[in-house]
């Protein structure tokens, strides 16, 4: 299949994506999670022919496609693979120590999902991997065949808001005593033999969701990105992330409150006496969602909440 005919991945609320992140001139840009390069590529068009955009992943086989596809942009694009908790190494790896704007648009992207042999999807069979990087120790059959059944269901309640999660970590437990879980078949039978009727479908993607959030580590990852993203941004510049999930939301929405508060003193200190002050200045009061146009031309956008804040300082 050439580029042309390849199907990519489609990216979320471009229009305010862009808007947050073109705001200032001559800059440098990283999108943090380059996927198949959606956001980038329209990054690129719209900016100025000085932007130059550093695209991050931790999956290597997505970094190569979006490297072909943005071949074109010669110089004005750079990419490198890794996770970015480590935002920090991977900028210094380029010589990049201050960049304009931080893009993180979070989850896995369509291809991901619909490739069976990444492990993603109960929708087609495949192994049970769920890895972003293959490097990763832990495979979703590894948790699976591991982690005690208490483990198991705090993951699916707490990742997955799963009503049903001891009954399912309780089913999964009897079943590896006679037969290790492989594959998302494996998985898919276990969920479906616990929830019956319509919630079935709902369930199924909770499960799996939620062994992907622990599989990837992926809400201390986000701790530790948001973290290094403040740390990285020249005073002005701007972050934008993109969540599909409650807590990873509500992560991004406290990190932006705490951080334009500034002041950590108890409330009833008359005065301030830590001196922390306030680094960001929250752009969007409410999380900006899809239209449902955009929602009706893809489905997988549904979900998706939108949120920017600008550093503060001389
Ligand atoms: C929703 S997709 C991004 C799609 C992209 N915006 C586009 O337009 O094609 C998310 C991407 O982020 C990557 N990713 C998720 N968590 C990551 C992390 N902690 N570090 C680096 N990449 C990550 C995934 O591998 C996936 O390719």
């Amino acid at each position: 299949m050439n580029e042309s005919s390849e199907r990519f991945h489609t990216p979320v609320l471009v229009e305010p994506v862009l808007q947050f992140l073109l705001a200032a001139k001559g800059q440098i840009l990283v999108d943090a999670t380059l996927g198949d390069g959606g956001h980038t590529a329209a990054l690129l068009t719209k900016g100025g022919a000085e932007l130059r955009v550093i695209g991050i992943d931790a999956d290597g086989e997505a970094l190569a496609r979006a490297q072909a596809r943005l071949r074109k942009e010669g110089e004005r694009f750079q990419a490198v693979q890794g996770n970015f908790r480590a935002l920090l190494s991977l900028l210094g790896s380029l010589g990049v120590t201050k960049v304009d704007g931080i893009l993180a648009d979070l989850g896995v992207s369509s291809r991901q999902i619909d490739r069976p042999e990444r492990g993603f999807s109960y929708l087609a069979d495949g192994p049970l991997d769920m890895r972003m990087n293959p490097n990763l120790p832990h495979t979703a059959a590894g948790l699976l065949a591991t982690l005690e059944q208490e483990e198991l269901k705090k993951i699916f309640r707490e990742y997955g808001e799963e009503k049903l999660a001891g009954r399912i970590a309780r089913a999964i437990v009897q079943h590896r005593t006679q037969r290790a879980l492989l594959s998302t078949n494996d998985l898919r039978q276990i969920v479906q033999s616990v929830v019956k009727g319509p919630h079935q479908i709902k369930s199924l993607a909770r499960i799996f969701q939620a062994l992907r959030i622990a599989v990837n580590d992926e809400l201390g990852a986000l701790s530790e990105f948001l973290q290094s993203a403040l740390a990285a941004l020249r005073p002005g510049g701007r972050l934008v992330v993109i969540s599909y999930h409650s807590l990873e939301d509500r992560l991004v929405k406290q990190f932006f409150k705490k951080e334009e508060k500034g002041c950590t003193c108890p409330p009833e200190f008359p005065a301030c006496v830590c001196g922390k002050p306030s680094q960001l200045t929250i752009l969007t009061k409410k999380p900006l969602v899809p239209g449902p146009e955009e929602i009706a031309a893809n489905s997988r956008a549904r979900s998706a909440r939108l949120r920017a804040a600008k550093k503060l300082g001389a």
